[in-house]
């Protein structure tokens, strides 16, 4: 059998990549293309925008350069082996661990298979006053095999103003007078693209692709690599794809496309960026069991419980104040614990609760012990507060509405076997106002201004 025609692409896959890799057939991706963590022993943490989502991952080792290298060698060796024997593979580091990836890539792909180490260079980040400024990344650029795809006419890059100047007229003359004929003429597609790329990394300010990832790369840097080392059709893979800027650009440029991220959030926010960019996607491997979600570390678990509920996440930090996240609408606190609940939960969420000027909230927890269903019960009859315990089963197995108010406790007036306002019949069209009386009726005083 072809290994291609079982190879299901346009999925984004939640595990360790060194798992999915070994379950990917040999010999079927063209391109590969991956930003692992670089060694840099820092956490990358960013608290995004409205919803307060903690958006984080770990590049801190433990045991030095040697067990990164080993970490990364497992996995360069199941990415050589799934490569087709005319793929590229690109991997992008810095200054922390280049050298050391480039000895390991050699030793995995052959030295001889080195093709480019190519410079991203770009502005921004902070200056030392005892060294040169740090303002590039490296990205090494191997093959599998002899042949490869290399299209360099969509990623030839602007001759510089002095070239463009000199007409071809100019190299006649010198070559009529000297004799000396360099046989250069500056190319009517543009200059054969070297291998220092400036291209502006993704600003603070970045409206339009920014999403508030740690290490999210721009747009324009993957496309150079795609549209140079694939063709229309090609199968992309990104094991480390973050917020997947890999397989978008993989998508816009008509590639079918393959990711591998670890962490849960990261797949939300890439299953958004997709369907934005009209893509279809399916998620494997996120946790759905009890036991899936015990493993997840702690803001992974948060952000699973609150984006469950349909909630908001708590604009500080987690466990500040005790309230990690509002519910969805009445936007009442609720605590997230990855572990069981005791009376000591309780009474922190009473203040928590009391401070925010509410007189309900959730507390979810994987279960709660017998002392405090009975503080839940004391405080509701001393201060008619409403704690409710929400176990994770319960919202492992509901529908992720669970703890959102029915219609009837937001309007309590309508009858319980309410089941929504009917639509009201469409107007004729002689009945719809017309175009002037639109205008009209906006510029007329808004009945609220009138009550004033
Ligand atoms: C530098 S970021 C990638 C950023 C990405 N290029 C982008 O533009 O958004 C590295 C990613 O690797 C993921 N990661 C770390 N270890 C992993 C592993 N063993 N398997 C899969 N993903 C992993 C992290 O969760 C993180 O999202």
């Amino acid at each position: 059998m072809n290994p291609i025609s079982y190879l299901k692409t346009g999925v984004i896959h939640c595990d360790d990549n060194k798992k999915v890799l070994a379950e990917i057939p040999s010999d079927c991706i063209d391109l590969i293309y991956l930003d692992p963590p670089f060694f840099s022993n820092r956490k990358y943490e960013v608290i995004w925008s409205d919803e307060a989502e903690v958006r984080s991952f770990d590049d801190r080792w433990q045991g030095g350069i040697q067990v990164y290298t080993a970490w990364m060698r497992e996995r360069a060796i199941e990415l050589h082996r799934i490569l087709k024997p005319t793929g590229s593979l690109y991997l992008h580091c810095d200054w922390h661990a280049n050298a050391h990836l480039r000895v390991m890539l050699d030793s995995v792909f052959g030295a001889k298979n080195f093709q480019n180490e190519v410079v991203w260079y770009y502005r921004g980040g902070g200056v030392s006053a005892t060294r040169w400024g740090r303002r590039h990344d490296t990205i090494l650029f191997y093959t599998k095999g002899k042949d490869w795809t290399f299209n360099v006419d969509p990623v030839r890059t602007e001759y510089s103003e002095s070239v463009m100047k000199s007409k071809p007229s100019r190299y006649d003359k010198s070559y009529r007078k000297n004799k000396v004929y360099s046989g250069y003429r500056p190319n009517p597609l543009g200059k054969h693209p070297d291998d220092v790329w400036p291209i502006q990394p993704l600003m603070p300010s970045d409206k339009t692709e920014r999403l508030g990832y740690p290490t999210q790369k721009p747009e324009a840097l993957l496309e150079r690599i795609i549209l140079a080392s694939s063709n229309k059709g090609d199968i992309i893979l990104d094991p480390f794809c973050g917020c997947g800027t890999a397989i978008a650009v993989a998508h816009k440029l008509d590639r079918a496309w393959l990711g591998i991220d670890i962490s849960p959030t990261a797949l939300g926010i890439m299953q958004r960026r997709m369907e934005k960019i009209g893509a279809s996607v399916d998620l494997e491997g996120l946790p759905v069991t009890e036991d899936d979600l015990r493993k997840l570390r702690p803001f992974e678990f948060q952000n699973w419980a609150i984006n469950r509920i349909n909630g908001t996440h708590s604009p500080r930090k987690s466990g500040d104040m005790g309230i990690d996240g509002y519910s969805f609408m009445e936007q009442l606190p609720v605590q997230v614990k990855q572990s069981g609940a005791g009376r000591v939960t309780v009474d922190t969420f009473e203040t928590a609760i009391e401070r925010s000027g509410n007189n309900k909230g959730y507390i979810i927890a994987f279960s709660f012990t017998k002392d405090a269903r009975e503080e839940v019960a004391r405080v509701k009859a001393e201060k008619g507060m409403e704690i409710e315990l929400v176990e994770v089963a319960t919202l492992v197995n509901a529908p992720p509405d669970k703890i959102t108010p029915e219609l009837s406790d937001l309007f309590p007036a309508l009858p319980k076997d309410f089941l929504g306002l009917p639509l009201p019949p469409p107007r004729s069209k002689a009945a719809r106002p017309s175009l002037e009386e639109l205008v009209r009726s906006d510029k007329a005083p808004r009945l609220a201004d009138a009550l004033d």
